[in-house]
C-alpha cells in the first residue's frame, strides 16, 4: 500500500450541518483520491450520551447516506458504521489498560460534557478518547483530519501509541493531525461567538445539510448580526464574519471580493445572498441524498463491503497487538 492512510469519523448525534460540511466532509472529498481513507459513522461513541434506539438507528443511516451524498467515493474508500467492525471495541479495551486516569481527567471535552450531562457521567464518556485512539491506531493511520476541538484527543492517541510502542516494540504508527486551513471554524447563527454545534437545542443556530431551501432562508434571516450595517470582516462582528466565511467557503471567493460586492448594501440583502449560495451549494447533496434513500440495497452493499474490508485490515493490527502483549494465539 503506497497511499497514506486517513481515518476520520463523525459522531451520529444531532444532524450534519454546514459546519460539518465545510470543516470535514468537503475536505474528505478532496482528500479521498490522494489518500486511502476510512470514514466512519462512530456509533459506539454516540452511546456515551443516552440515545433513543429507534432514533439512533435512523440517524446513523442518514449520516452514512449523507457522507455518500457529499461525494465520498465508496469504491476507493471505506465508509462504514464503527460498530460493524468489531476490532474497535477490542482494541479500545487493550488501550484502556495503557491509558492513565490522569490523562483522561485532563481532557477538556470530558470536563465540558460531564458538566452538561450531570445525571449521566458514565465511564464511556470518560474513556471516549481511548476508543477514538483505537479507531485511528487500528488502521496504522498516517493522518487524521479533525477540527481544533479534537486536537487534544489526537495528542492523547499519539501518546498512547508511543507508550505502547515503547513497552512492546513497534506496533502502531503514530498519527499526525490534519487541520484544514480555511473556513474550518463555522459559528452558531444565534450565538456567533460559539461554534456551530450539530446538537444545538435551538435549530436556528445551525443549517442542516438536509434543511429545505425555505428553512435555510428563514434561518439566515434570523441570524444574529451586529448593530451597524457594514458587510465587512472585522473584530467584534462575529455574526457577519461568520456569514462571510460561510459565503466564501461555498463560492471559493476571497472575503475582500465579497465585501466589495456588498459595499453599500444592507444585512438583509447579504443574508439572502448567503442563503442562496448555501441552497445552491447543497442542492446536489440534497438530490443525491433523496436518490440514495430510494436505493437502500446499494447503500447496504456499500457499508457491508466496507466493513468487511475494514475488519480485515484492522485485524492485522489486532493480531499484532495480541501477540505482542502475550495472549495465546487463536486457533
Ligand atoms: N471524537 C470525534 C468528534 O467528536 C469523532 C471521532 C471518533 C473521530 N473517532 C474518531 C474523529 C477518529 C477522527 C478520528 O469529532
Amino acid at each position: 500500500m503506497d497511499k497514506k492512510m486517513i481515518f476520520s469519523g463523525i459522531q451520529p448525534s444531532g444532524c450534519l450541518t454546514v459546519a460539518n460540511y465545510i470543516g470535514a466532509l468537503k475536505n474528505w472529498v478532496k482528500l479521498q483520491h490522494e489518500y486511502h481513507c476510512c470514514f466512519s459513522v462512530v456509533d459506539l461513541h454516540a452511546m456515551t450520551v443516552r440515545q433513543d434506539p429507534k432514533e439512533l438507528r435512523k440517524r446513523c443511516m442518514e449520516f452514512l447516506v449523507q457522507y455518500l451524498a457529499c461525494g465520498i467515493d465508496p469504491v476507493e474508500n471505506m465508509i462504514f458504521f464503527q460498530s460493524h467492525v468489531t476490532t474497535h471495541s477490542e482494541l479500545a479495551w487493550i488501550l484502556n489498560c495503557s491509558t492513565y486516569m490522569g490523562e483522561l481527567q485532563r481532557m477538556t471535552q470530558f470536563k465540558d460534557k460531564s458538566a452538561k450531562n450531570e445525571d449521566n457521567i458514565n465511564a464511556g464518556l470518560f474513556t471516549y478518547p481511548v476508543l477514538m485512539a483505537a479507531d485511528i491506531l487500528l488502521y496504522q493511520t498516517d493522518l487524521v483530519p479533525v477540527g481544533v476541538d479534537q486536537k487534544q484527543h489526537l495528542e492523547l492517541a499519539r501518546d498512547i501509541a508511543g507508550r505502547f510502542n515503547g513497552i512492546y516494540g513497534d506496533t502502531f504508527k503514530v498519527p499526525e493531525p490534519y487541520i484544514a486551513e480555511v473556513g474550518a471554524k463555522i459559528m452558531s447563527l444565534q450565538a456567533p461567538e460559539k461554534k456551530m454545534s450539530k446538537s444545538d437545542d435551538n435549530p436556528n443556530a445551525y443549517i442542516a445539510l438536509l434543511d429545505a431551501p425555505d428553512v435555510i432562508v428563514r434561518k439566515l434571516k434570523r441570524a444574529v448580526t451586529d448593530s451597524d450595517s457594514l458587510v465587512k470582516f472585522a473584530e467584534g462582528k462575529d455574526g457577519i464574519n461568520n456569514l462571510l466565511t460561510i459565503y466564501a467557503s461555498f463560492t471559493g471567493e476571497k472575503i475582500e471580493a465579497i465585501e466589495a460586492r456588498f459595499d453599500g448594501k444592507g444585512y438583509g440583502d447579504f443574508k439572502l445572498a448567503v442563503a442562496e449560495v448555501i441552497v445552491e451549494g447543497l442542492r446536489p447533496v440534497r438530490e443525491k441524498y433523496e436518490d440514495l434513500m430510494q436505493n437502500k440495497d446499494y447503500v447496504h452493499k456499500i457499508y457491508t463491503e466496507s466493513a468487511q474490508k475494514a475488519q480485515a485490515i484492522s485485524m492485522r493490527t489486532m493480531k499484532k497487538v495480541y501477540k505482542k502483549i502475550g495472549f495465546v494465539e487463536r486457533g
